[in-house]
């Protein structure tokens, strides 16, 4: 469909205090946050949508879902409830190794950058459907008790069930969770309060003619997997529920936390009229220092924490444009509706305060990425599989190592150490890699001399520690940008590059082990956050160990 850019408003979503205030003193809060189908308006002229969303009611329940506001050091327990229908809105495809469907559609949240014991998790096969009238094998109770013991910062949650998470999240159950510290806030006097601190939740979807979400019901090889597809892309970008839209600016700083929340979309974002970004944060990790750039750069799952300064603008208009090919980065070009995400109208006055927000010259340091001696090291190979073995460009399914979401675990991290991950990427595509309650960072990245060389060792003895890597180095190296040297949530894997990380399983801020048994079952995931590599099968367990 031809849909208007900018016609319609940029919505604020509802925000859910995580701790209430009692006595002069801060108190951990209780919520009870349901999913429940419903419609929804994605653009002025087309027909509502049935989605999935989240909310207190289904009256209130929106795409994204409530912000959680939390404070550090005050645990915010939820009870997460499941209203949703007896089948999906979007094609299931059975398979993939996927959540039972026989009685209401399965479900199951995961504060994405949160720092949580296994049972609060939302591990994968902790589903539950409507009523928790069924249960996936690892689920144990229906609240969950998020810490807030990390640094502050932003986080996002998001359903999780084993081969439906493409589904669930394209259906619209993402949401958003700030962790704040009052104190830190005030010193850094970054622009603030609801109206010049937003959040915006970037993805991509395609409508039938009836409003109704657009997902290929055909699989890429149907005679294996009847629906699964590589990629989920969408035609029409939306954020914060609303297809392009606007957002009216004073002529003043912004801060914006900017969520790429797609299923497969990278975002490559630029502001017209002479506007740059000053990043602040990445992830869920404040910069050391903020760094100006012209553009953002996301894959999926990342968040960029940046201020705008519309004081800056050419005219009275600014538009946010997006040209990262998909698959990034070989992929197709971007053209035509694509290559926009949203228009600022800026003010042609001054503001109607005067602009009191700064950008200090630092902001925050955690403890530094240092390798102990006699460090761990794990190397990690993902790489696709092709029918016969032949046509390239029709993957069955993606592995790590060559081992499924159900083989046993093989990375048990000591609880309170820091490793070394090479991770290496045997595929044409850059893929997001996530870690589960650890911090990563990148080091840098390595090309391969032959990448189809060590595909080939990987599909014939399926363990990289057998082939030979070190003789496989070329010179070429890629470091971290600048703007994303902080503890991350998750990290872009260049295809033919093996990408050093260091993972860290204590808390950045402090380096104190984690305050509640992290090495309980049933354990955590390290997976691409591709949701359609993720379900399919480019996941893994892993558990710490004391
Ligand atoms: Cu944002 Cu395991 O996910
Ligand atoms: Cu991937």
């Amino acid at each position: 469909a031809d849909l208007e850019l900018f016609a319609d408003e940029l919505p604020r979503m509802p925000k859910l205090l995580g701790y209430s205030m009692g006595y002069g003193e801060f108190k951990p809060r209780h919520l009870t946050i349901g999913m429940y189908d419903k419609q929804w308006k994605f653009h002025r002229d087309l027909l509502a949508s049935t989605v999935f969303a989240y909310g207190t009611c289904r009256e209130t329940a929106t795409v994204p879902g409530p912000t959680i506001e939390a404070l550090q050091g005050i645990p915010t327990y939820v009870t997460w409830t499941n209203h949703l229908p007896q089948s999906h809105i979007l094609p299931w495809d059975r398979t993939i190794p996927v959540a039972n469907f026989s009685s209401g559609v399965p479900a199951v949240v995961h504060l994405h950058g949160g720092v949580q014991d296994p049972l609060s998790d939302g591990h994968a096969f902790a589903w539950f459907t409507n009523d928790f009238n069924l249960t996936g094998k690892t689920w144990t109770k229906p609240t969950y008790t998020y810490p807030n013991v990390q640094h502050a910062g932003n986080l996002w949650y998001h359903d999780h069930a084993v081969g439906l998470t493409r589904l669930n999240l394209l259906a619209g159950l993402i949401g958003g969770y700030v962790i704040r510290n009052p104190t830190l806030e005030a010193t850094l006097n970054l622009p603030s309060g609801r109206e010049f601190d937003r959040l915006l939740f970037l993805f991509d979807k395609s409508f039938y003619s009836n409003g109704s979400i657009y997902m290929d019901p055909v699989g890429n090889n149907p005679d294996i997997h009847p629906q699964w597809n590589p990629e989920y892309f969408g035609d029409a970008i939306i954020v914060n529920g609303k297809a392009w839209p606007y957002l009216n600016v004073q002529r003043r700083k912004y801060r914006f936390r900017i969520v790429n929340a797609a299923n497969a979309r990278y975002f490559r974002l630029s502001l017209t009229n002479n506007l740059t970004f000053v990043h602040v944060g990445s992830d869920s990790s404040y910069l050391s220092a903020p760094v100006e750039t012209s553009t953002v750069f996301l894959s999926v799952s990342e968040i960029a924490d940046v201020i705008i300064d519309f004081t800056h603008c050419i005219g009275t208009e600014s538009v946010m444009t997006n040209d990262a090919p998909y698959p990034y980065p070989t992929g197709t070009l971007i053209s035509g509706g694509l290559g926009f995400v949203m228009k600022f109208n800026v003010s042609a006055g001054s503001p109607v305060r005067p602009d009191t927000s700064t950008i200090p010259t630092t902001l925050v340091n955690y403890v530094p990425a240092t390798l102990p001696v006699n460090v761990t090291t794990r190397t990690i190979a993902l790489y696709e599989y092709y029918k016969n073995n032949s046509d390239t460009t029709k993957p069955t399914h993606l592995y790590i190592n060559g081992l499924s979401p159900d083989d046993p675990v093989t990375e048990t991290p000591k609880t309170g150490s820091t490793e070394l991950w090479q991770v290496i990427n045997l595929t044409p595509d850059n893929h997001p890699l996530h870690l589960h309650l650890a911090s990563i960072q990148m080091i840098n990245s390595t090309a391969l001399a032959n990448s189809s060389a060590f595909t080939e060792c990987m599909k014939a003895l399926g363990d990289p520690n057998k082939c030979d890597l070190k003789g496989n180095l070329t010179d070429t190296v890629i470091f971290t940008p600048p703007e994303e040297q902080t503890w991350k949530s998750a990290l872009k894997l260049e295809p033919g590059y093996v990408t050093y990380v260091i993972a860290k399983f204590n808390l950045v801020e402090t380096g104190a082990p984690y305050p509640f048994d992290a090495t309980a079952e049933p354990g955590y995931y390290y997976h691409c956050h591709i949701l359609d590599h993720e379900d399919n099968a480019m996941i893994r367990p892993w558990k710490l160990v004391p």
